[in-house]
């Protein structure tokens, strides 16, 4: 069990800033990644879709050998992490990218914070709800930003037209006097440094891509599922395979990546 990789997925490769963390934090750890290239964006499917793809891709994972799935898109956790954790209750580990944000904020005691995300996840309240429930002294408000993924996949991210489109969309009223900002997407740790530059670096800038990390390395820790073998190998799918994908994908991870096509739709 120690040496099977862990399973990550998203709906393209955003999710890889969640994978660059974990290796960050576990490099040991092998990793085996699920884009689904082919469905991408996730943010404007309806929740129906979303929990079908989700059960596909974590079967695809497990029949992999994944010994824990990791649900690294917040569009997906916020239609389908429910559904699969009582799909799959017993049969494997579980790990969403929105509850260790909200544990994290129950720690910090803040007024008032913001999430920003696709218009799935914003739509789906579930970051609101949750704080609400977990932490009601904190006011939260919620802000699609549904620009913000195409703007980083066409590389727009240190420019004219990023400064623009960050500076329309965070300039809303709803968001002054936030104490902090959650980016409640995995592509969006990409302009982390440019949304801190925008608020001044007056406002802490919430990345569930270090958080989740480190819940994954407690999570194995508790259940003993370090690997204890060394590092072998990490394997990279996606479920529509294009050169620009893989070119953006090295963005996302930081590093040199070969994305392969596993066409588990038919
Ligand atoms: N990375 C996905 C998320 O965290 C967003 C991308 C999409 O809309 O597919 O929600």
């Amino acid at each position: 069990m120690k040496d099977q990789p862990i399973g990550i997925f998203d709906s393209g490769v955003g999710g890889l800033t969640v994978a660059h963390a974990i290796k960050q934090i576990l490099p040991g750890e092998n990793l085996i990644y699920f884009g689904d290239t082919a469905h991408l964006p996730y943010g404007d499917k309806s929740e129906e879709a979303i929990r079908y793809y989700s059960e596909k891709i974590t079967e695809f994972l497990l029949s992999n050998n994944s010994k824990v799935v990791l649900i690294a898109c917040n569009s997906a956790t916020a239609s389908a992490f429910d559904y699969l954790k009582e799909e799959y209750a017993g049969k494997t580990i579980l790990i969403d990218v929105i509850n260790p944000v909200i544990d994290y904020i129950s720690t910090r005691n803040f007024k008032k914070i913001g999430v920003i995300g696709t218009k799935r996840t914003i739509s789906s309240d579930t970051y609101a709800q949750k704080v609400a429930a977990k932490s009601p002294g904190t006011q939260i408000v919620s802000l699609a930003t549904p620009l913000f993924v195409p703007m980083i996949e066409e590389g727009f991210i240190f420019d004219d037209i990023s400064n623009a489109i960050i500076r329309t969309y965070l300039s809303a009223d709803s968001l002054s006097d936030i104490q902090a900002l959650i980016l409640g997407c995995t592509h969006y740790p990409i302009i982390r440094n440019q949304i801190n530059k925008f608020f001044n670096f007056n406002v802490e800038v919430v990345d569930s891509a270090r958080i989740v990390a480190s819940v994954l390395r407690e999570t194995l820790e508790k259940n003993n599922l370090l690997n204890d073998k060394g590092f072998l190998k990490d394997q990279f799918f996606v479920s529509d395979y294009t050169d620009y994908f893989e070119k953006i994908a090295r963005m996302f991870f930081e590093g040199e990546i070969n994305l392969k096509k596993a066409d588990i739709w038919n």
